[in-house]
């Protein structure tokens, strides 16, 4: 569809249900649009669901949203283990852990399983060449990059990044729909690993994960001196936590992998706490502790 009508989507499909997925599902039903979201077993589709519910429970107990208007939300989205009911979606996330092959098998998949010509297909990768997905595929320009950032319901950004052969009508419509119902703003970024945003950000947290490594200073001073010498919301080590130290690990790779520059390069320190299970807010243990 290179010369194509901009798509309007009613139907999302959102693969992946944990910390990015769960956020794109809310956001997304809450602004009106049926959502049908895979996991890949029993035990995954419960944690999401609960991982949703949990959030909108949460906006409830805050007097941001009614409890009819969460039950309305929940009854929006619908799940799925099989990627096989996703023919009738106009628009697919995929929001996975960032494996490039698990990636690249799943838009070969949807583009035999999506029925309509004119879907999108979108990544919210941070760092895997949206190319790669694209020629996965065979209708490379309609796969475009859609980036959110971590709390989905709270950050206002979202980065497009269209690859060499996405459509200007692809474009558009992930344009009209992240700005449209979903309320973001949007920056453009060039298809290469790590975008805008964490082209900065992740030379900055690794090196606050060196500083710690060495000895320089003690995590708490690390983070306490960029919120309260710099306003930061959060200090670089509790912001490695909360996005996760698996990710952290395997956006620095790819960065790596992509520019073969050392600012990218991850310490020994962030890989084996990935080795150690020690990874972040989600599972209760990185630079802090949030058990309790
Ligand atoms: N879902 C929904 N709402 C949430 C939320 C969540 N998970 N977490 C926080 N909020 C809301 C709260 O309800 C609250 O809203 P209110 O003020 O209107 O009531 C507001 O956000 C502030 O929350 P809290 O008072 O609980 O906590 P803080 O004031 O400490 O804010 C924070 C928490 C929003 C996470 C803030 O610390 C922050 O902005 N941190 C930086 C986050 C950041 O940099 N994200 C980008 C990560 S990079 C990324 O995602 C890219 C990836 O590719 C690696």
């Amino acid at each position: 569809m290179v010369d194509g009508e901009q798509v309007g989507v009613a139907r999302l499909g959102v693969i992946g249900c944990g910390l990015m997925g769960s956020g794109i599902v809310e956001v997304a039903a809450r602004a009106g649009v049926d959502v049908l979201v895979r996991e890949i077993d029993a035990g995954a589709v419960e944690a999401g669901r609960a991982r949703i519910t949990g959030s909108l429970d949460r906006a409830v107990k805050r007097g941001k949203l009614s409890a009819e208007d969460r039950d309305a939300t929940l009854g929006r989205v619908s799940f799925t283990t099989d990627l096989g009911d996703f023919g009738d979606r106009q628009l697919v996330v995929e929001a996975i852990a960032e494996n490039e092959q698990l990636k690249t098998e799943i838009f070969s998949t949807l583009d035999k399983v999506v029925v309509s010509p004119d879907a999108l297909f979108a990544s919210n990768t941070s760092s895997i060449p949206i190319m790669k997905l694209g020629m996965a595929t065979s209708r490379p320009e309609q796969v475009i990059g859609i980036h959110f950032f971590n709390p989905v319901p709270v950050m206002p950004l979202v980065e497009l990044v269209p690859s060499l052969l996405t459509s200007d009508a692809t474009k558009e419509s992930a344009r009209a729909f992240v700005t449209g119902p979903l309320g973001k703003q949007v920056i453009t970024s060039q298809d290469r690993a790590g975008f805008v945003v964490n082209a900065l950000l992740v030379p900055y947290l690794l090196s606050a994960i060196r500083m710690l490594e060495s000895g320089f200073a003690s995590a708490d001073d690390i983070d306490n001196g960029m919120v309260l010498g710099c306003s930061h919301p959060m200090g670089p080590l509790r912001l490695c936590d909360l996005i996760g130290l698996d990710t952290i690990k395997a956006v620095a790779e790819s960065m790596y992998d992509e520019f073969k520059e050392p600012l990218y390069s991850s310490p020994p320190l962030l890989a084996r706490m990935v080795d150690a299970g020690l990874l972040g807010k989600k599972n209760g243990r990185g630079f802090h502790d949030y058990r309790g």
